[in-house]
């Protein structure tokens, strides 16, 4: 199994959730984060016109589990429906899981995703 760690706009998060979804990966986690990227925040204009630095940016981390075959598929719906083309469209992270045991029946592995 993969996990994938999505860092996206928290004003994508229901469409990607609904994309997934109709995908049909229903089961996910969403956490609220701040965070920056390579271009250390963003700089804003204040009230006397001064720049205004702010370093750590509001952003959504989607947590999924899913079977080898389908991480690809996941990663392409979450990046087609996150893009916009702009600076913090966000990240992609993919690691490897050993194991997964759904609670209710003691399944494991992938038919346990
Ligand atoms: N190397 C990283 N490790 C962990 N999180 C990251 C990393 N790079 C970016 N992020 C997260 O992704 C968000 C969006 O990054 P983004 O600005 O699109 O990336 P970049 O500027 O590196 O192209 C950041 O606000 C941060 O939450
Ligand atoms: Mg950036």
């Amino acid at each position: 199994m993969k996990k994938i760690e999505a860092i996206i706009r928290p004003e994508k998060v229901t469409a990607v959730k609904d994309a997934l979804a109709e995908a049909g990966f229903p089961g996910l986690n969403v956490v609220s984060v701040t965070g920056r990227g390579a271009q250390k925040g963003v700089v804003r204009q204040g009230r006397g016109g001064q720049p205004v630095v702010i370093d750590m940016l509001a952003k959504a981390k989607m947590e999924l589990v899913v079977a080898d075959a389908d991480a690809d598929r996941v990663c392409n719906v979450i990046i087609d429906t996150a893009r916009t083309g702009e600076i913090g469209d966000g990240k992609i992270f993919i690691t490897n899981v050993e194991e997964v045991i759904r609670v209710r029946t003691g399944e494991r592995g992938e038919q346990a995703v």
